[in-house]
């Protein structure tokens, strides 16, 4: 076919057309069994493996793509799925991100795209009074918390090779002296992924306790058994147990050994922002920088993380770049100095939305609605037979297991095969336990309760 000319009907009609069968995906979201149906080989198959080589009209394609990947589409943003840590999405974000593709803003430079720039560093100044973290702090928004991580730690290397007369943006990291990498045995798996990215190499292990929560006298031996420039990372929220490193005690250790101290808050970060909880993170605003992520606790739609750093100089200097071409800004920092990317999309804007949307009373509420839930579910699954729950309910995670790992294992596998509930497995605490993850928005009492008699019927089911 010969292609139409790009007019403003031709917008029009295609994204019409996604609004449509967008408002179909949401409305069906709660109903449907959540996950995929299909694999990703059976999607290819039905998309067409061929490269055409004439072209498609859009509404054609576009009908195309909903109805032959939807089989493979997982319901992310239904109240009872629970799987990893993952959030759903707030109405005004997913509009947000809508207008910011629409708008399509390449936001790494303040000068040029102000509109976008303004309503990220809102969103930046608002979450630091949110989260009770000190107002000079800079704020840098990625695609999600590995890369808030990443920006973090850049800076965090960066800084303590400094303090030994070591730089790394001119000299590189070939024959630095070595920077000591330690952090706790229960840490998120992509605390080693970020350092591994920035040539960090493999933590020092610390032991944790027995919900994960970092042993602090162990940590003051790791770094009087060694010397030079270190970095400790702690962390708020155990995916598995939601437990939070005591900060106050460890940022006093690491700080006496001159260590930059990084928390990793991914979605417990988000606690220091509810009058209930906040007591979880006590003492977390001595640390040098935290990571988290809007797309978890918040409920934007994918992606976006956020880095947090005290020294904003810091954070310019590990990410930020100059080039002619570019018009810096005069006042403040670029945007591209505080993520690993020049050019981006705005993804800070729909965490402006959903801020300015709920309000401070509205995000309190938002994570007390999900801690409570968790609670709910955790007692609830306590009263079912032979279901153990392991781990103490702090925040938002809960872990159980059966009277054996693979009775657990057939729990989490019967679950994904009746679809109502979606709960996946992991190994923790030398078992196989399935793990309740409660991070969407829209898990409340009734969906907890919900939650609760399907895992019953399911049970039954397998006994
Ligand atoms: C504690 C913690 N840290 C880091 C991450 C990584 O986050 P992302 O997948 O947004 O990069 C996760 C993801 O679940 C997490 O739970």
């Amino acid at each position: 076919m010969v292609r139409e000319e790009p007019n403003a009907d031709i917008y029009e009609r295609a994204l019409a057309l996604a609004h449509r069968h967008a408002l179909a995906w949401l409305a069906g979201v709660d109903e449907r069994p959540i996950p995929p149906h299909a694999s990703p080989d059976d999607i290819k198959n039905r998309l067409g493996r061929e490269l055409p080589v004439q072209g498609t009209a859009d509404a054609a394609v576009l009908e195309h793509l909903v109805e032959n990947v939807e089989p493979g589409l997982i319901a992310i943003g239904s109240p009872r799925f629970y799987g990893w840590v993952i959030g759903g999405t707030q109405p005004v974000a997913l509009a947000a991100d809508w207008l910011v593709s629409a708008w399509d803003q390449n936001a790494g430079l303040r000068a040029i795209t102000p509109g976008a720039a303004a309503a990220e560093e809102l969103a930046g100044e608002w979450l630091l009074d949110l989260l009770g973290l000190p107002a000079e702090c800079e704020v840098g928004f990625t695609t999600g918390a590995t890369m808030a991580q990443f920006s973090c730690l850049a800076a965090a290397r960066n800084e303590v090779l400094a303090a030994v007369g070591w730089d790394v943006e001119v000299d590189g990291l070939s024959g630095a002296p070595r920077v000591r990498y330690i952090a706790g045995e229960e840490r998120h798996a992509t605390m080693d992924l970020a350092a591994r990215y920035l040539g960090l190499g493999r933590p020092l292990v610390v032991p944790a306790d027995g919900q994960g929560r970092i042993d602090v006298n162990a940590l003051r031996h790791v770094l009087d058994a060694g010397e030079g420039p270190a970095i400790v990372a702690l962390q708020a929220g155990n995916i598995h147990s939601g437990a939070y490193d005591d900060f106050a005690a460890a940022i006093a250790v690491a700080h006496a050994a001159s260590a930059w101290v990084h928390i990793d808050g991914a979605f417990g970060l988000w606690a220091a922002a509810s009058p209930s909880l906040r007591h979880l993170t006590a003492g977390f605003e001595g640390a040098d920088s935290w990571s988290t992520d809007a797309h978890k606790t918040l409920n934007v739609p994918y992606d976006c993380g956020i880095a947090i750093v005290r020294d904003p100089a810091a954070m310019h200097r590990a990410l930020g770049m100059h080039a002619s071409y570019l018009q810096a800004t005069m006042v403040g920092a670029d945007p591209h100095e505080k993520a690993p990317e020049l050019s981006r999309r705005a993804r800070g804007v729909p965490t402006w939305a959903v801020l300015r949307a709920l309000g401070r009373e509205g995000v309190i509420a938002l994570i007390d609605r999900l801690a409570a839930s968790a609670g709910m579910i955790a007692e609830g699954l306590a009263e079912l037979p032979g279901v153990e729950v392991l781990n103490e309910i702090v925040f938002t995670q809960v872990c159980v297991a059966l009277e054996s790992d693979e009775a657990t294992a057939r729990l989490s596998a019967a679950l994904w095969e009746d679809g109502e509930v979606l709960a996946m497995t992991s190994q923790w605490a030398g078992r196989t336990v399935v793990r309740f993850s409660v991070s969407n928005w829209r898990t409340d009492a009734p969906q907890a309760q919900r939650t609760v008699d399907a895992v019953r019927r399911t049970l039954a089911s397998i006994r």
